[in-house]
C-alpha cells in the first residue's frame, strides 16, 4: 500500500508554478492576478479562501478578496462579477460556495465570463470539458487526475466508481476518467445517494473515488482487494481534543481500507491540498490566454 502525498504533489505544482511565474516577471509578462468573492461567515469557505489568497502569496500572483456579509444581494453578487468580468488586470476569479440560500447559485455561476471562471464551473467549461474541448476544469477533479499522473496510475480499462455526482466534484470526475486520455479511459459507474447495492458496485472498483461528503461512509467491506482509493470528503467533525474544535474527516474510514488498497489518499494531506494548486494552474492558464486565445 502507498499513501498518495497531497502536500508533497501540491508543493511541487506550486513550486513549478513560481518558477513560471518569476520567468514571466523577467520576461516583462504580466503577473497572474486571481480574485476571490467570499459571501457570509462560513467557517470552512473563509480557511479556504484565506488558503488560496496564501498560495497566490506564495507564488507570486497578485489577489484581491472581495468580501461581502450574508445579507448580500443576488444583486449585489451579479454587480461584483460584472465588474471583476471588466476588469482588465484580474486574470480569474472564482465565488466561494456555497451562497447564502437567497442567493441562486446557478444565476452567479452563469454570470461569470468563461474566460475567467477558473473554478471551470461555468456551463460552458462543463460542456467544453465533456466534448474533450480547452476548458478550465474544476480543481478538485483536476487534482486528483493530476495525483493519478504523477503516482503513474494505471487508469485505462480499469472500472472507476465515482461516489456522489456534485457538479463541483462527482460529475465532473466521472467524465474525465472515461475520456480517451490520460488519466482515464476507465470504465467509469457513477453512484449517489439513490443507488440500489452500493457495495456490490464498489467491490467491483478498481478506482474509487468517494465524493459524497460523508465522513468515513467508504469502509473495508466496501472496497476490492488491491484498488486505488480516493477520498475527496473533507467534513468538520467536533472534536474537542482539537484546538480548533473540530476534526477534518474524509469519506473512507482510512484505518481499515488502507491496508486493503494499493495506492489511498489520506485527509487531512490529500486531495484537498490539490484542489488550490489546481485553482493556481488555471490562474496562470488564464493570465497566458492558454484555453481562450
Ligand atoms: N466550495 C467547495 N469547493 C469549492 C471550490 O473548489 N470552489 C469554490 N468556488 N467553492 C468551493
Amino acid at each position: 500500500m502507498q499513501i498518495i502525498d497531497g502536500k508533497l504533489i501540491s508543493n511541487q505544482v506550486k513550486e513549478e508554478l513560481r518558477i513560471e511565474v518569476e520567468k514571466t516577471i523577467k520576461e516583462g509578462g504580466k503577473i497572474p492576478h486571481l480574485a476571490a468573492v467570499l459571501i457570509g461567515d462560513n467557517g470552512a469557505s473563509e480557511t479556504y479562501v484565506a488558503s488560496k489568497i496564501k498560495s497566490c502569496e506564495q507564488i507570486g500572483f497578485k489577489s484581491t478578496l472581495v468580501r461581502r456579509d450574508a445579507h448580500a444581494t443576488e444583486e449585489e453578487v451579479l454587480e461584483i462579477i460584472n465588474d471583476l468580468n471588466m476588469d482588465e488586470d484580474i486574470d480569474g476569479f472564482i465565488v466561494q460556495l456555497p451562497l447564502p440560500d437567497h442567493i441562486d447559485v446557478d444565476k452567479i455561476i452563469e454570470a461569470i465570463d468563461p474566460k475567467k471562471d477558473v473554478d471551470g464551473f461555468h456551463p460552458i467549461n462543463i460542456g467544453r470539458m465533456a466534448k474533450g474541448l480547452p476548458a478550465y476544469i474544476s480543481a478538485t477533479p483536476y487534482g486528483v487526475m493530476e495525483l493519478l499522473k504523477r503516482y503513474e496510475i494505471p487508469t485505462a480499462g480499469k472500472h472507476c466508481v465515482v461516489v456522489g455526482r456534485s457538479q463541483i466534484v462527482g460529475l465532473p470526475m466521472s467524465i474525465l476518467m472515461q475520456r480517451n486520455a490520460y488519466p482515464g479511459n476507465c470504465t467509469v459507474t457513477l453512484t449517489h445517494s439513490r443507488t440500489q447495492n452500493l457495495k456490490e458496485i464498489t467491490l467491483q472498483a478498481d478506482i474509487i473515488v468517494a465524493a459524497l461528503g460523508r465522513p468515513e461512509f467508504i469502509t473495508a467491506d466496501m472496497v476490492k482487494e488491491g484498488a486505488v482509493v480516493i477520498d475527496v470528503g473533507l467534513t468538520r467533525v467536533v472534536d474537542a481534543s482539537k484546538k480548533s474544535g473540530f476534526a477534518l474527516k474524509g469519506d473512507v474510514k482510512f484505518d481499515e481500507v488502507a491496508p486493503k488498497s494499493s495506492f489511498i489518499t489520506p485527509v487531512p494531506g490529500g486531495v484537498g491540498l490539490m484542489t488550490v494548486a489546481s485553482l493556481m494552474h488555471n490562474t496562470l492558464l488564464a493570465s497566458r490566454k492558454e484555453i481562450y486565445k
